[in-house]
Parts: C-alpha cells; structure tokens; sequence
C-alpha cells in the first residue's frame, strides 16, 4: 500500500467517465489499499480511483464520529464498486461539500435526500443499500467522480463557492 498523489480539478483523468471493474483481483485490492491510505493521510470523507489516476469505477468512504461536527452522522466504512444509484423521491438538501481534489475549497451542493444504491464489494459481492442525509451526499459526490464530475459544477450559485478558511466562519452546519 502507498499513498498516492491526489489530482487535482483541471486534470483530464477526472473529467473521464470510469470503466467498470471486470475482475475482483489482487491488482484491485492493491488499488483498494492505495486509495485507503491517501484518503486516511488525508482526513478525506471519501476518494474515487480516477482521483489517485485510476479511470475505474471504484470508490471509498467512511466517516467517523467526530465531535468536531455533531450534526454529521457517521457513515460505515465502504468500498463500492461499479455502483447504481437511484434516487428516491425529489426530495434535495443543500450541503457544504469540499473535495480532495478541490483543496482548500468548499461549495453549497444540491442532492438528493434520499436514494438507493447498489454494487459490489471488494470481494465482489453484491450488496444493496437504502440511505439518506449525508451517507446519500456523500455517495453522490464520490460516484459523480466515477463520471467525470466534480463538486463545483453543481453548485447553484457560485457565490456559494469560496475558501474553506474564509467560509467556515459564517457556515450553518446542515442537520440530517
Ligand atoms: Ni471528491
């Protein structure tokens, strides 16, 4: 395992749509280490494999119980490979989002509030998840990665876009 470079927005690697795994192999499993340890040096919420350079539909995410952000809930550490989400209902929060890949940044971002996903695991098992409030946006902003989106382009307003440092002085921390 090894941490990784994170590109960064401008990159081409991140403005591609990713292929779908094929085989659940030790190469992936390398590549699984790889993205744990960069995310983990990182204090990252979530990385997706084009972010360390790797066009494949690969994601991770955990976050963990912090009491430095009490309205968040803690999300189950999950490898999602070759993800489908659904969502259900119209039903969108706004959430302040940031990204490895945007550092130093963070922006108002619509989601979906609720949604379904499905894929598989790093072992290759299926596995079929129902969630909501930031377990849904956090899903979302990784699986958009998968299809060459990043964070910034799906903010409303870009007056709602600015520097971390600046921005967390006047912040409302969104409920869910
Ligand atoms: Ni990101």
């Amino acid at each position: 395992m090894a941490i990784r470079p994170v590109l960064k927005m401008g990159h081409p690697v991140l403005r591609q749509v990713a292929t779908p795994v094929v085989r659940f192999d030790h190469e992936l499993q390398g590549l699984i280490g790889d993205m744990d340890e960069t995310m983990r040096s990182l204090s990252g919420a979530g990385i997706a494999a084009p972010q360390i350079g790797v066009s494949q539909r690969v994601v991770i995410f955990e976050v963990r119980e912090n009491p430095r952000y009490p309205h968040v809930s803690p999300v189950p550490y999950t490898v999602l490979i070759n993800p489908e989400l659904t969502p259900l209902g119209d039903e969108m929060d706004e959430g302040w989002e940031g990204c490895l890949s945007v550092p130093g940044m963070r922006g108002l971002v619509p989601r979906y509030h609720r949604l379904r996903y499905r894929g598989f695991d790093a072992q290759g098992a299926p596995f079929d998840r129902t969630v909501e409030g930031f377990h849904a946006r956090v899903v979302q902003h990784e699986v958009d990665h998968l299809d060459g989106i990043l964070y910034p382009q799906r903010i409303r307003d870009l007056r709602d876009f600015g520097f971390e440092d600046v921005l967390l002085t006047q912040m409302t921390p969104m409920p869910d």
